[in-house]
């Protein structure tokens, strides 16, 4: 409710970007400088039955590597992000790169509104608590795939620093993970998102929980879901 609010008052198309500039610039420059995780886009290429000319939608596309990685393998991207800073560098990168993105400034919340969907792949990286409920985001994520089209999700979850938190973060994030109260940005518990996303019409389902801080899920929308 407070984050739908939010939302509705602070429009990235009249100018509201909530990423300051020097923080996007040094996130993108570490970013570009890690580069992708080939064995990543190695893994949903199969799949999506290989990328050359699938729909692919970078879903809090950030700095653009990954939009770029997928465009270099051929498929046909959207990037969509609210913070036109990470649209510009993202827009340079894919030029440098000689690749053709299509930009999409907005909500991720909203992306079922604004965008042409569905999509063949839905990619969702660090950036999850960023949506404005765990529950909704999970809807939205999930309309924007087409039938027998992939969701990836990568977040950290709220176990993830948990100490290092203030008073009022502790307190969103016990909020979020015993109400299912979001105030904020705080991290899913950890396992949310699969369940949420096993409740929904999936034919298939594969959770990496190989490292302590992150939840990692990829699913294939049902075909007749
Ligand atoms: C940590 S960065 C991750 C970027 C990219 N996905 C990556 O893998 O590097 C978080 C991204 O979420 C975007 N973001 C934050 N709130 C958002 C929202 N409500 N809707 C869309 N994008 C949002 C930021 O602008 C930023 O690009």
């Amino acid at each position: 409710m407070i984050n739908r609010l939010h939302a509705q008052w602070h429009r990235p198309e009249q100018g509201w970007d909530p990423v300051p500039p020097g923080h996007a610039h040094q996130y993108a420059e570490g970013e570009w400088n890690l580069g992708v995780r080939e064995t990543l886009l190695d893994e949903l290429d199969a799949w999506v039955g290989g990328l050359q000319g699938k729909r692919v939608l970078d879903l809090g596309g950030g700095p653009g590597q990954y939009s770029v990685a997928f465009a270099r393998r051929g498929a046909d991207v959207t990037w969509h992000d609210v913070s036109a800073t990470y649209r510009a560098i993202a827009q340079a990168k894919a030029q440098e790169a000689g690749v053709n993105i299509c930009f999409s400034l907005g909500y991720m919340d909203e992306a079922p509104k604004c965008l042409n969907s569905p999509f063949d792949l839905v990619f969702n990286r660090i950036c999850w608590n960023y949506g404005q409920t765990d529950h909704t985001f999970a809807q939205a994520l999930f309309s924007l795939v087409k039938p027998g089209g992939v969701g990836y999700v990568d977040t950290p979850h709220s176990g993830w620093r948990r100490e290092s938190l203030s008073t009022t973060a502790r307190l969103r994030t016990w909020l979020n993970d015993v109400l299912a109260v979001k105030i904020g940005h705080p991290f899913p518990p950890h396992g949310r998102i699969a369940r949420l996303f096993a409740a929904m019409p999936i034919e298939t389902m594969r959770v990496d929980y190989s490292t302590p801080t992150n939840d990692r899920i990829l699913f294939r929308r049902a075909r007749g879901g």
